[in-house]
């Protein structure tokens, strides 16, 4: 027997970030959107834990204990007492380290396929606590659709969409590492004093109508000034959107991945 689960990418519409707290990490207002990219788990029994990967960036993706998805099957397997005896295999289309919570999708498949092979039938409570354990995207991976996150992220409150937003994505060369966005944001902002995040309604009330271009004219990414600073090509790339057509051209989370809304 085998369990498979696809899972989606997600695009930031708003990421508003606050100051760096005492534990390192900073706390948000992160208005998270699933979007129809999709990354495939397939949990199969094995003897102790096998992990592959195919796809466009699998050479990208590390095999070895710091893999999210092989971290959320040793700690579901831990917390039911079991030796995660369990090949996953990930069929991978988003991007890997490109700001669409690609790693923290596949975290979340992870868990669900494992539990359903295991007929653990674990509470989603628990399995949102060890999402949050996992990685800050992690918790949205595992509900999708639409959520404002805040804390680090990890809090979740969904969110109505009463439309289909179309997006294009432009994967960039390479990828960033989401801690070193966060310290350049930090240094750009140095001296200044950050205000505390919140969720701009005028976003919330465009998601909520499916209205495309209000839905343009309200997208922030706080993150963006510090992914252009340390990939300044990407702001060609996000010109080039704009001159396309697209209503909006944001940078997706920390990058480098951009986002085109259109019409
Ligand atoms: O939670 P996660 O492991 O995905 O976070 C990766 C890194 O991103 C953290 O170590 C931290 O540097 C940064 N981060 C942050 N504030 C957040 C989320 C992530 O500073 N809310």
């Amino acid at each position: 027997m085998s369990i498979t689960v696809r899972v989606p990418a997600k695009v930031n519409v708003q990421l508003a970030v606050g100051a760096p707290r005492p534990d390192g990490y900073h706390d948000l207002a992160n208005v998270f959107l699933a979007v129809g990219l999709y990354d495939t788990v397939t949990a199969t029994p094995a003897d102790g834990l096998r992990l592959t990967v195919t796809g466009p960036d699998a050479a990208q993706v590390p095999l070895d204990g710091s893999n999210l998805a092989a971290r959320a099957a040793l700690a579901l397997a831990e917390r039911a007492g079991r030796t995660a005896d369990v090949h996953l295999h990930i069929a991978k289309d988003i991007p890997v380290a490109g700001g669409m919570a690609g790693g923290s999708a596949d975290a979340a498949a992870a868990l669900v396929a494992c539990d359903a092979l295991w007929g653990l039938a674990t509470p989603r409570e628990v399995l949102l606590s060890i999402c949050a354990d996992l990685g800050s995207d992690v918790p949205f991976s595992l509900v999708g659709e639409a959520a404002l996150g805040t804390g680090r992220g990890e809090k979740l409150e969904p969110l109505q969409v009463g439309g289909t937003f179309h997006w294009v994505f432009a994967a960039a060369d390479g990828g960033l590492s989401t801690p070193a966005v966060y310290r350049e944001f930090d240094r750009l902002c140095e001296g200044r004093e950050v205000p505390a995040p919140t969720a701009a309604p005028a976003l919330l009330a465009a998601l909520r109508d499916g209205d495309p271009h209000a839905l343009a004219a309200t997208v922030d990414n706080d993150l963006q000034a510090a992914a252009l600073s340390l990939n300044p090509a990407l702001a060609a790339t996000l010109a080039a959107g704009t001159e396309a057509g697209a209503l909006a051209a944001l940078v997706s989370g920390s990058g480098p991945t951009t986002a085109f809304l259109a019409e």
